[in-house]
């Protein structure tokens, strides 16, 4: 039984893999026409017997697969594999590939038979490394989201398993996740991305956060070169933060003197213009991330 469920994962795969060259576009890619038609039953015949599945497909976004290969496309074998035999055993649960009995690696291949072209770096994202598969996040019959077949809402279903994560959007100044404002996918790809931590990067290879806050994206003629050297974070706390701006340190003048901290005794700040009780930094430095103007980003 084990070693049937491997075989028809394996047909499911090859029926996955063996068409279409790279995948590159969005739109779930073509298998190859089945390598032995007369395999399959369509779906017409898998609805005699399961009867409330087919009409729970309805409405089902994979009802589009039918379209596929000049419309002769499979759509219950498109994922459940060539259905002949196990009609022909009266339903015989030994000749179908159930996904809910596979491992997620072997549910994984089949649905990035059509999906590997919109998620090609899945299987080296921390979620495929940790064996968390398509159906963890995803049902395909039995959904409880109107979009994009989830099994939970955003960004609960995210919580469920980041449990750690949910405190910081309850802090005093959090990126606003749970009142809907910005979604976690704004910053990561749960499916993958070629950076570290599923993040995202814009089109220009910048931190995803230059997207939104395109004033702070340069190019600037006086960078400063914290912001290219350490990004974002090294001065910003991306998640939730009980200090003002998402800074990682409560005091502004302490955060720069990590950096600076010769600048308490020159000749232009004074003796103690680095002490964290004095005006802050930006208070003269407004530009802080670059400055089109002034070399010490006065303005
Ligand atoms: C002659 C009736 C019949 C037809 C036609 C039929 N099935 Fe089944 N199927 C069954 C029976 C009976 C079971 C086992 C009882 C159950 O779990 O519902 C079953 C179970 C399954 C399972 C679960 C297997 C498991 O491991 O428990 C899947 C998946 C499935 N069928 C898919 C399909 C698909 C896809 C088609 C069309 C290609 C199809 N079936 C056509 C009768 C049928
Ligand atoms: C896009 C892929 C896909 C398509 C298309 C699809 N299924 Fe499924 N099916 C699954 C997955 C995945 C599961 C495992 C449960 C889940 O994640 O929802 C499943 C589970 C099932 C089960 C129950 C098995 C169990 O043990 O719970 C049956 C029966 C079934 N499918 C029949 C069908 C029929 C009939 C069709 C066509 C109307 C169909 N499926 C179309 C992916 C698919
Ligand atoms: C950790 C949870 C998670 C996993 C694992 C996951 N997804 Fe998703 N998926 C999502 C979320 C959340 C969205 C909605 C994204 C958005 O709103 O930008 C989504 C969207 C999608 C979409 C529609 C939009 C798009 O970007 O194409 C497809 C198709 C999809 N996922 C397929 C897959 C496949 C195939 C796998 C497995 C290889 C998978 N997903 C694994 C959470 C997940
Ligand atoms: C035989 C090809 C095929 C397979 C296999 C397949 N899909 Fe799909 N999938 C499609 C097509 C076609 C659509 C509809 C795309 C559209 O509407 O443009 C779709 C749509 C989706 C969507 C909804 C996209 C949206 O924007 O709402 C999700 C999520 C998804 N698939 C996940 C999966 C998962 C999870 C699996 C594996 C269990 C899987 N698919 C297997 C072809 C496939
Ligand atoms: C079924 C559980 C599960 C769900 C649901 C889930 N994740 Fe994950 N996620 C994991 C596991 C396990 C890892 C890998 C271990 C780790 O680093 O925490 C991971 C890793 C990550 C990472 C990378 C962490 C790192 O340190 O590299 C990010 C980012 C992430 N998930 C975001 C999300 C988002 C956003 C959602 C919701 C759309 C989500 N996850 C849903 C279980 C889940
Ligand atoms: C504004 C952008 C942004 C949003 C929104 C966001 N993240 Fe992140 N997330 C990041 C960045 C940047 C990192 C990397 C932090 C670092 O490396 O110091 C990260 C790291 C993570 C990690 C790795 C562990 C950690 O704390 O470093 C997980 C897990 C994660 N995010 C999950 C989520 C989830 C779940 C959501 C939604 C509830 C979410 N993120 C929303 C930007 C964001
Ligand atoms: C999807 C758009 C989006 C992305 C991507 C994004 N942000 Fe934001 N950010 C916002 C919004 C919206 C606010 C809230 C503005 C408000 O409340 O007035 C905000 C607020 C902030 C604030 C506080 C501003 C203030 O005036 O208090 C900082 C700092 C910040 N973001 C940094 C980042 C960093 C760092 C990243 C990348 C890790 C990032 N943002 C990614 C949309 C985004
Ligand atoms: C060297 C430290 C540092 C780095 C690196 C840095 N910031 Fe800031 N950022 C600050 C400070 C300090 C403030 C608060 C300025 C104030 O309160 O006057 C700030 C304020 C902000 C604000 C609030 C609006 C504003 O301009 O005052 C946003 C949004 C922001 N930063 C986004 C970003 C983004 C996006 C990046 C990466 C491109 C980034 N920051 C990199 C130190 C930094
Ligand atoms: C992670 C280290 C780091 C942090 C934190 C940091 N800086 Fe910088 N800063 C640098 C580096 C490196 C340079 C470039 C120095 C050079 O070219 O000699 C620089 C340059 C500057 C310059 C221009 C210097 C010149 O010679 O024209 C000013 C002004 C400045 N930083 C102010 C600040 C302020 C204010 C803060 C706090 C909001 C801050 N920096 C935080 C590393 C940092
Ligand atoms: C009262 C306004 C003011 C405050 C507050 C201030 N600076 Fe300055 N800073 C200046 C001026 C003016 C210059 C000289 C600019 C020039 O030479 O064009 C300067 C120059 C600098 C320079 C480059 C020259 C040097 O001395 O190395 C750095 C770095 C710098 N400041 C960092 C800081 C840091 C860090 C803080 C907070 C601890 C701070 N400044 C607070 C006004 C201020």
């Amino acid at each position: 039984m084990g070693r049937f469920l491997k075989m028809a994962a394996l047909v499911s795969a090859i029926i996955a893999y063996s068409g279409t060259a790279p995948a590159q576009s969005s739109k779930p890619q073509s298998p190859a026409p089945p390598p032995a038609a007369s395999e399959y039953v369509g779906s017409e015949t898998c609805a005699t017997c399961h009867d409330e599945v087919a009409k729970g497909f309805a409405n089902n976004p994979h009802t589009k697969i039918a379209e596929m290969h000049g419309k002769s496309g499979v759509t219950c074998e498109g994922c459940h594999g060539p259905g002949k035999a196990h009609v022909d055993g009266g339903g015989d649960v030994t000749k179908i590939f159930d996904p809910a009995k596979a491992s997620s690696k072997e549910v994984d291949k089949t649905c990035l038979g059509c999906h590997a072209g919109a998620h090609p770096n899945f299987d080296r994202s921390p979620h495929a490394k940790a064996n968390v598969g398509c159906t963890s996040c995803h049902s395909v019959h039995a959904s409880k989201e109107p979009e994009h077949l989830l099994k939970a809402s955003q960004p609960q279903l995210c919580y469920q398993c980041h449990t750690d994560v949910k405190p910081s959007f309850d802090m005093p100044f959090h990126h606003k996740v749970n009142e809907g404002l910005v979604t976690c996918n704004d910053c990561h790809d749960v499916h993958g991305t070629f950076g570290e931590k599923n993040l995202k990067t814009t089109a220009d290879q910048n931190a995803i956060c230059t997207k939104c806050h395109t004033e702070t994206r340069g190019p600037f003629v006086f960078e400063h070169a914290a912001v290219k050297a350490e990004g974002c974070t090294g001065c910003h706390t991306p998640h939730g933060s009980q200090n003002a701006r998402l800074l990682n340190m409560p005091n502004i003048n302490v955060l720069c003197n990590q950096c600076h901290s010769q600048v308490a005794q020159d000749t232009v700040h004074g003796m103690n213009a680095g002490s964290s009780d004095s005006v802050p930094c930006t208070s003269c430095h407004t530009y802080i991330h670059g400055s089109n103007m002034n070399a010490a980003f006065l303005r």
